[in-house]
C-alpha cells in the first residue's frame, strides 16, 4: 500500500492524512473484494523495517489500524468475512495485541473473503522463524517450510499489486510469490479504487501461467 506519503506532499498536507485516506482506501476495497468474492486478501500494512519511521508516524499509523479495526470489526463479522494476521504482532502495544486477538476470535469461524494483514512483517524473518521450527521438527524441505509460515493454510498467491510506482518486492512474501504474477501500476495507494483492482484482475485473467513448464 505505497504512496500515502507522496499522496499527501502532492496536496502540501501532513503524512499523515495520506495515511488516513489510505485507510479509507483500505475500507473501500475490503468491501469490494468481499462483493467480488475475492477468496484471499493481503495487504502489507507495518513492515519489519517501518520501525525506522519517526514515532510520531508509527503511532500514526497504530492509531489508524485500530481505529479501522474497531469501526469495522462489527461489518466483518456481519459479512463473514474472517481476519489472519502475518508477522509478528505480539511485539505490537498490549492494546492493539488484545483488540487483534479479540478481532481473529470474532472472525475465526467466518469463511467469506479473508482478510490478512501484515503487521511487524518481513518476509525474510518469517522464512528465518519457519526453518527453524521445521528443522525443529525434522528434514528441511520446501513443504516442511511452507507449512510453518505464517500463511499456512492459506491458497497459494496468485496476483501481487504494488502500488506507486516502486518496482521491488521490498520483503513482501518473497516465498509466496515463487509463481505469483505481478501488476505494478503508478497509482497512489489513497487513488487506489476497486476499479482498479478490477482491472489488474482482469490483465491477471489474460496472464499465461506455466509454473516453469511449456
Ligand atoms: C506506505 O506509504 C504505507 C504505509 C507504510 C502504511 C500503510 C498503513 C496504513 C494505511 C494504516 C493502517 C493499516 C490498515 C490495514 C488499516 P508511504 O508512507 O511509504 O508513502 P510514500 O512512499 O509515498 O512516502
Amino acid at each position: 500500500m505505497d504512496g500515502n506519503g507522496r499522496w499527501a506532499k502532492q496536496r502540501h498536507l501532513p503524512r499523515a492524512m495520506g495515511h488516513q485516506r489510505g485507510v479509507d482506501a483500505v475500507r473501500t476495497l475490503v468491501r469490494a473484494a468481499r462483493q467480488m468474492g475475492l477468496e484471499v486478501l493481503t495487504l502489507y500494512a507495518f513492515s519489519t523495517e517501518n520501525w525506522r519511521r519517526s514515532e510520531d508516524e508509527v503511532s500514526t499509523l497504530m492509531g489508524l489500524l485500530k481505529r479501522y479495526i474497531q469501526a469495522d470489526l462489527d461489518e466483518f463479522v456481519a459479512n463473514n468475512v474472517r481476519l489472519k494476521i502475518i508477522g509478528e504482532y505480539r511485539a505490537l502495544a498490549s492494546d492493539i495485541v488484545e483488540l487483534l486477538d479479540h478481532a481473529l476470535e470474532r472472525t475465526a469461524q467466518n469463511d467469506g473473503t479473508t482478510l490478512v494483514v501484515a503487521l511487524n512483517y518481513g518476509s525474510q524473518d518469517e522464512i528465518a522463524r519457519a526453518a527453524a521450527k521445521a528443522a525443529a521438527k525434522g528434514p528441511i524441505t520446501p513443504e516442511t517450510i511452507d507449512a510453518e509460515l505464517d500463511t499456512a493454510g492459506l491458497p497459494p498467491l496468485d496476483l501481487l499489486i504494488r502500488t506507486s510506482g516502486e518496482v521491488r518486492l521490498s520483503n513482501f512474501l518473497l516465498w509466496q510469490a515463487a509463481y505469483a504474477e505481478m501488476i505494478f501500476t503508478d497509482v497512489l495507494w489513497p487513488d487506489f479504487t476497486p476499479d482498479h483492482l478490477r482491472a489488474a484482475l482482469e490483465e491477471f485473467s489474460t496472464r499465461e501461467r506455466r509454473y516453469g513448464g511449456r
